[in-house]
């Protein structure tokens, strides 16, 4: 089966990798940042053409005030310092998400790394910031309801691509590798729509320790996985007769 087309990664477990450093959590997002730095070229490098990067989500704003103001210092500077590295790489970035939540530094960062690198053909690389698929689901919805009351299309014509292209992850295909970090074994409002048919690998690893060789486990498991959609496999096919 080869390679994934499209990587997503549910990068989890940073506060836990610092409290057992006996250090603050942001500490563990440091890290992690770094960690993502070095996915990002390994995967470019070994020519996957999509990766998502679940960078945020929309229930971590729930999170005390000071890690989030932290977490998003810690994004305008990662985007200001390796911006130029994307273009050199040849990387597009993009950003899927709520921005009009983000402070305005960050938005203002995304945007300068959105447009440097828009000319990039090498790996396609989305980061899920304030991002929660049921919100993207419901603003997509609202999308086509909005459509149908304008009288552009009727509700007869709303099929699964109609739907697709409402998203925001348009026109990115659906992820076929989600690989989630720290154990958890759960979507946390990650893709639900886009994940229907991914293959999953879960790893006890905690992102801040998660290396370029573990990454070649999950593109080796999912190289073991048989993918199915529902149909019998290829050679699976001399059906005995039926029982009269
Ligand atoms: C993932 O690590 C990073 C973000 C959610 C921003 P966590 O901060 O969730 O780390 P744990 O899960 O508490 O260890
Ligand atoms: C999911 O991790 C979000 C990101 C990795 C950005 P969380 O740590 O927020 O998820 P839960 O709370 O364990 O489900
Ligand atoms: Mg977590």
């Amino acid at each position: 089966m080869g390679m994934p087309k499209h990587i997503a990664i549910i990068m989890d477990g940073n506060g836990r990798w610092a409290q057992l450093k006996r250090r603050p959590r942001t500490f563990g997002h440091i890290k992690g940042t770094r960690v993502a730095k070095k996915i990002i070229t390994a995967c470019s490098r070994r020519g996957i053409k999509n990766l998502t990067l679940y960078a945020f989500s929309t229930e971590n704003w729930f999170r005390p005030q000071e890690e989030v103001s932290l977490l998003m210092l810690i994004l305008s500077r990662y985007l200001k310092r390796e911006t130029e590295n994307l273009v050199k790489e040849n990387i597009r970035f993009s950003v899927i998400g709520d921005l009009s939540r983000l402070p305005l530094d960050v938005a203002n960062a995304i945007e300068k790394s959105i447009e440097a690198t828009s000319q990039c053909t090498g790996l396609n690389l989305v980061f899920a910031l304030s991002y929660g698929s049921r919100q993207e689901i419901t603003q997509a919805v609202r999308d086509i309801a909005e459509k149908v009351a304008a009288g552009e299309i009727s509700p007869a014509e709303i099929d699964e691509s109609v739907i697709n292209s409402a998203l925001s992850t348009f026109p990115t295909p659906d992820p076929d590798l989600i690989i989630r970090t720290s154990g958890e074994q759960r979507l946390s409002n990650f893709l639900l729509w886009q994940a229907a048919y991914s293959e999953f690998y879960f790893t006890e690893v905690l992102w801040p320790n998660f290396t370029e060789s573990h990454l070649d486990e999950a593109l080796q498991a999912f190289a073991m996985r048989q993918r199915r959609y529902g149909k019998v496999s290829s050679n699976d096919n001399n059906h005995e007769k039926l029982p009269n």
